[in-house]
């Protein structure tokens, strides 16, 4: 079973700005939300998993092996991380050089990689895209083409930071659907989200950032309970759970179909 383990991790930039004070957490098979208001610390966190930046102070192992002792390359084979925004991502001409570039780096054969390449594509709805020149496509599918490139290489954690960024109903199904099959095949899917809903309706955990500090970790249905503890971290409740609160209900609803179910039921 893969697994996270993070001791008393603690990150500034600067001396007068400490971004993480003193972070425990174990992340596994569990499908894993951050959230936080912006500024929190959860990009600055998952740079940390993924060895972009390095711990001021604490450790963070990987399957029980120390990321210190791990290069930046050592640690892309088992850590991936889909950025924030694709165009800092992006730097090939075509979508299939894109994709097709991390699992050449991991060392698969040029057969095996584009394999990966258009398995990948296929997940992300980017069939015949091969040639196309990624900045000719809009937003949403250039934020596929980075993520495809992420899932192609087949990392065992895959962190996303920011998935649903431009995409409507439709492209968030597809996302969740992705992390579901990666969830399935046992690697640990962590993801940023601002999007409450969907963070409702896809995660099993999730973990919330405040003042440099997790300040609730639980079932996705306990942290969103914690309507007070969220506000006070500048956060909402998803729709569903507001509104059943506004109605009267007492019980934490997450999606409109579980409230559906409840009253039918
Ligand atoms: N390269 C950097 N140099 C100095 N300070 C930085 C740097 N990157 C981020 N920060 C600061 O560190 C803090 C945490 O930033 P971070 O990007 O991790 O937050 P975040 O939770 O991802 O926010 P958002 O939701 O807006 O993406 C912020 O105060 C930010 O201004
Ligand atoms: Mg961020």
């Amino acid at each position: 079973m893969n697994r996270i383990d993070i001791k008393d991790l603690h990150f500034s930039y600067s001396e007068e700005a400490q971004v993480l004070k003193g972070i425990n957490l174990v992340l596994d098979q569990r499908s894993t939300a951050i959230i936080g208001q912006n500024g929190a610390g959860k990009t600055t966190f998952v740079k940390l998993l993924k060895g972009l930046l390095r711990p001021s102070q604490g450790q963070i192992f990987f399957n029980e092996q120390d990321l210190k002792d791990q290069t930046v390359a050592q640690i892309a084979k088992s850590i991936g991380l889909n950025f924030q925004n694709p165009d800092d991502q992006i730097f090939k001409h075509t979508v299939l050089d894109e994709i097709i570039f991390g699992p050449l780096q991991m060392g698969m054969s040029k057969a095996e990689a584009e394999k990966a390449a258009h398995k990948a594509m296929d997940m992300l709805n980017l069939t015949g895209l091969d040639k196309v020149n990624p900045y000719d496509l809009g937003l949403s599918d250039r934020k596929m083409v980075s993520i495809a490139a992420i899932v192609a290489m087949d990392t065992q954690v895959v962190i996303f930071d920011e998935p649903t960024i431009a995409q409507d109903d439709a492209g968030k199904e597809l996302i969740r659907k992705v992390m579901k099959s990666l969830t399935e095949e046992g690697k640990i899917v962590i993801s940023i989200l601002h999007d409450m809903d969907f963070v409702a309706e896809t995660f099993e955990r999730a973990i919330v950032f405040s003042q440099s500090h997790v300040l609730l970790d639980g079932t996705v249905k306990e942290v969103f309970g914690q309507k007070e503890a969220l506000e006070n971290a500048y956060l909402s409740q998803p729709t569903t759970t507001q509104l059943c609160h506004a109605l009267g209900y007492d019980q934490v609803f997450l999606t409109p179909e579980e409230f559906v179910a409840f009253k039918q039921g």
